[in-house]
């Protein structure tokens, strides 16, 4: 009996001078485990006399318990001190660099459409937008298209199946239905307010479609297209307005020619080419005896005018649309338009552009 106080000193004594947790552990178990002295005493208790056993039993039993406890009071001690040791040594040094976070980049489509918002920005234009899905009457009709053009046709334009009323919308195939839907919005403001016609000055950018697809052209296609309206805008502004805004764009000085064309919603109509030259593989925009075709533009023709309530006699204008894909393409030395829309991670990182210093009216394209 006297042998219980004994094993109750000595093992309090062994468990407070553990000095982790593994020491801990092995007290416990010599003590307590399977085949520790503790548990070897308790086996004895089957031989006992009931006597011996009513008397010896609470006591072995109060000494398991109270070593148990001792291990576990120990056992918080030591997992306190572990963690402090921990925390000690892994201080973290708050004036190292900050490890880089990947962060996505700006589709050269998206770039060239804000340093379009830019250039026009600065002589005045606002952005519109329009829908992608598109009736025949915005896409068509009103752009005084006859009606049996051949753009209408299956071989160009993605129609939808007829809705309730039979009519097929369609994706847009260019950004001039924005024409009109500036157009009406201008007239029913004038029409509410009373006052004439408000000047239009807007580009549009945005997604056009059609059902074509090589090396160079996708179903899918972007447009940037421009609109002016006023009293006295006249040629002159126009053929101004566009080689201001391809010098800006290429940043240098560029070279313009504008050649008659025909488009159904404007007329005069011209589309107008840009001076290159080839050196090497590599085109140069700007000087040089070559020219390439960047865009359509014309006068607004009366009927388009007239489709909306506009009288043609007071007001006239100059429109343009131009292809996106292919600036970006010539700006920044692209060689395959499919890569645009490929997805390619490398792609991206390598031709994107940094969303933190993203072109605006206040700092220009060289921000
Ligand atoms: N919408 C024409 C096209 O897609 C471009 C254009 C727009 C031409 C405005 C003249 C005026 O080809």
């Amino acid at each position: 009996m006297e042998n219980l106080q004994e094993i109750q000193t000595r093992v309090e004594a062994a468990i407070n001078a553990a000095s982790d947790l593994a020491a801990l552990d092995e007290v416990r178990v010599a003590a307590l485990g399977k085949k520790g002295e503790v548990s070897l005493i308790m086996r004895t208790l089957g031989g006992m006399t009931p006597e011996q056993r009513t008397e010896f039993g609470p006591k072995l039993n109060a000494l398991k318990n109270q070593l148990n406890e001792a291990v576990a009071t120990r056992r918080e001690i030591l997992e306190e001190q572990a963690l402090n040791a921990r925390l000690a040594s892994e201080v973290i040094d708050v004036t190292l660099p900050a490890s880089p976070t990947p962060t996505g980049s700006i589709h050269p489509v998206s770039q060239v459409f804000a340093e379009a918002a830019v250039i026009f920005g600065d002589m005045g234009f606002a952005v519109a937008e329009g829908p992608d899905i598109e009736t025949d009457f915005y896409n068509f009709t009103a752009l005084n298209f006859p009606p049996k053009h051949p753009a209408r046709d299956m071989h160009d334009t993605f129609f939808f199946e007829p809705g309730e009323d039979g009519a097929r919308k369609l994706l847009r195939t260019h950004t001039s239905p924005v024409q009109i839907r500036t157009l009406q919005a201008a007239v029913q403001r004038a029409e509410k307010s009373g006052a004439a016609l408000e000047p239009i000055r807007i580009i549009a950018p945005g997604r056009t479609y059609r059902c074509d697809s090589d090396q160079t052209h996708t179903p899918m296609f972007h447009q940037v297209e421009g609109l002016v309206i006023d009293r006295e805008t006249h040629m002159g502004h126009l053929k101004g307005c566009l080689a201001d805004f391809v010098s800006a764009f290429f940043e240098t000085s560029v070279k313009t020619r504008f050649r008659p064309h025909h488009f159904p919603f404007t007329e005069p109509s011209a589309e107008m080419d840009i001076g290159y030259e080839r050196v090497g593989d590599e085109i140069r925009i700007g000087q040089g005896d070559k020219w390439m075709e960047i865009l359509g533009c014309g006068m607004v023709h009366p009927n388009v005018l007239r489709s909306v309530g506009v009288d043609p006699d007071i007001y006239q204008g100059f429109a343009f649309g131009m292809g996106v894909d292919r600036l970006a393409m010539l700006k920044y030395g692209i060689p395959d338009l499919r890569d645009f829309f490929a997805s390619d991670q490398n792609w991206l990182t390598h031709y994107g552009f940094s969303p933190l210093s993203q072109p605006n009216l206040s700092t220009g394209l060289s921000s």
